[in-house]
């Protein structure tokens, strides 16, 4: 009876075909032809955006055992920029509509986790947000005003009133899917406090994360409170 029920579960699993592919991560029905044809796309154009050959200058933030965290500005050489943004739009896919556009291009600072496999599998956005914000986003304030009006006046209200304290906005994080659970939000986040402003070392406190998904509460949760 016992041998029965397993070859039940067996032929079961396999009429129902799924598997997730050791490389990309993709998880596709096998038997389905449709299935196989999407994933020999996904798994090429995938496995081209994350793979990292190596630059003349890197900017190297943090070193491990099994990788290193390399940052990108905006002004970097295009082959830096252009490889932040593959793994960006690779972020984005897999977020769906949930994505968010920058609130600042032009002074985002991009995170990416290369391993030893010259694989970059995590990538991190931060952004500066300022600490006046949630008190002006109200309706009566903002009414009528442009985008550099806002700006402006939030400006002149927040050093009238408290010191102008920066805090790093956290628009997207992005972990390749055969590599989670093992620490590597962790380590960009925990990089992203000592190098995101210089000589200064952020609080968990001074971390803001936008608009997070499932995965990104659950995340930023157990990170905030360890
Ligand atoms: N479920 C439950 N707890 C979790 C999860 C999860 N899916 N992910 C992380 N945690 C908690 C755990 O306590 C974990 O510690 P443990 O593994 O010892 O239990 C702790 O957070 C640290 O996790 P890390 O290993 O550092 O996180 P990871 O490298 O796996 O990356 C991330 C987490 C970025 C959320 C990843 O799951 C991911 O890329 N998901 C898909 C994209 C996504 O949703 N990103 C967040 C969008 S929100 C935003 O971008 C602002
Ligand atoms: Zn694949």
């Amino acid at each position: 009876a016992e041998a029965d029920d397993q070859l039940i579960i067996d032929a079961g699993q396999k009429q129902f075909g799924a598997a997730t592919c050791g490389s990309c991560g993709m998880i596709y029905s096998a038997d389905s032809l449709e299935d196989n044809l999407q994933h020999t796309q996904f798994h090429q154009r995938f496995l081209d955006s994350i793979k990292f050959v190596g630059w003349k200058k890197e900017r190297v933030v943090a070193e491990f055992w099994d990788g290193k965290i390399i940052l990108v500005l905006p002004d970097d050489p295009k082959y830096a920029v252009k490889k932040a943004e593959d793994v960006r739009r690779l972020a984005d896919n897999e977020l769906g509509f949930q994505q968010m556009s920058l609130s600042c291009p032009s002074q985002a600072k991009t995170y990416l986790f290369v391993n030893s496999e010259r694989m970059v599998i995590g990538c991190l956005i931060a952004e500066n947000i300022r600490q006046g914000f949630r008190v002006l986003e109200q309706p009566e304030q903002t009414k009528d005003m442009t985008k550099e009006d806002f700006m402006e006046h939030h400006r002149a209200w927040c050093c009238s009133t408290t010191p102008e304290k920066a805090l790093c906005g956290v628009s997207r994080i992005w972990v390749f899917s055969l590599a989670r659970r093992k620490g590597i939000a962790t380590r960009m986040l925990d990089t992203v406090r000592t190098s995101f402003m210089y000589g200064c070392h952020l609080t968990k406190e001074e971390i803001a994360f936008s608009d997070p998904t499932p995965d990104g509460k659950l995340f930023a949760t157990k990170y905030c409170e360890t």
